[in-house]
């Protein structure tokens, strides 16, 4: 799939890992509605940033906690800048809790946030998109779905959740959408912790330092561009996967 002249939306894309994907889609051509929940100061500025490289930019907020809002946000990015082919559902929380201490309010607000959502964007999606056109989801997950946090008990089960609706939705919409995702690792600290946090996880695994947010934005948009993939999971994790 050529990238240039698409439209993308980008869920969470006003900073960090969304603004990454944001910016590599621009540079590849794309006009980008970048969705934000609270920082629209931050996403006013990723705007500005795409504008610059040439490429049209609109933004607009949306609790993502609330499943319902999925269509009327697809509806808000076609709107401003026209038929939407490209998805990425970056936008997440990182909530601690555990089995033993979970409870049903923030269990259900975080598989809203981290998979209902993200599923019912990708439905109101791909019944927006235009006959012919072809487009591509990719989900934003997390590597540990594989060996699971215990302290991030509702996260993980969300994003293993998004791990599987990647493959089943690959199978459902295909062939006219493909549905990929990246794995994360140590990207880059959690919000609230310093680059120091990032390096002492970072040190267990082979690459021995945190990412960062271009090997991410990388491996999205190759799985964007990639005709034949789909069902498939890129891990951008520096090798945590195989420790
Ligand atoms: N950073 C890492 O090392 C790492 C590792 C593994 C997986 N990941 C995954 O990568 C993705 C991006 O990570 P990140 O570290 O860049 O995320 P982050 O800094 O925690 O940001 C989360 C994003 O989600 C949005 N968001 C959170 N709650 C929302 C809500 N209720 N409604 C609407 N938007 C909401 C935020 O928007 P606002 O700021 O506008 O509110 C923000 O853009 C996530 O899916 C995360 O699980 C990251």
């Amino acid at each position: 799939m050529d990238i240039a002249g698409r439209n993308a939306l980008v869920t969470g894309g006003a900073h960090r890992v969304g603004k990454a994907i944001t910016l590599a889609l621009a540079r590849a051509g794309a006009d980008v509605f970048i969705h934000y929940g609270r920082s629209a100061t931050e996403a006013e500025a990723t705007a500005e940033e795409v504008r610059a490289l040439g490429r049209s930019a609109a933004l607009g907020s949306a609790n993502l906690t609330d499943p319902t809002v999925a269509g009327d946000l697809i509806d808000a990015a076609t709107v401003a800048l026209g038929p939407i082919s490209i998805l990425i559902n970056s936008a997440s929380g990182f909530p601690t809790d555990t089995l033993q201490d979970a409870d049903l309010n923030s269990w259900r607000s975080t598989q809203d946030l981290s998979l209902t959502t993200p599923v019912f964007l990708t439905q109101a999606f791909a019944d927006a998109l235009p006959q012919g056109l072809g487009g591509a989801v990719v989900n934003v997950t997390d590597v540990k779905t594989a060996t699971p946090y215990r302290t991030h008990f509702s996260y993980i089960v969300a994003k293993g959740g998004l791990d599987e609706f990647t493959k089943a939705a690959a199978v459902a919409l295909a062939p006219e959408i493909r549905v990929n995702a990246v794995a994360l690792g140590v990207i880059l600290p959690p919000p609230g912790e310093d680059d120091a946090y990032a390096q002492r996880l970072a040190d267990q695994i082979p690459m021995r330092r945190p990412g960062g947010t271009d090997p991410v934005a990388a491996a999205a948009v190759a799985l964007v561009q990639n005709d034949f993939v789909t069902g498939e999971t890129i891990r951008v994790d520096g090798g945590q996967h195989l420790v």
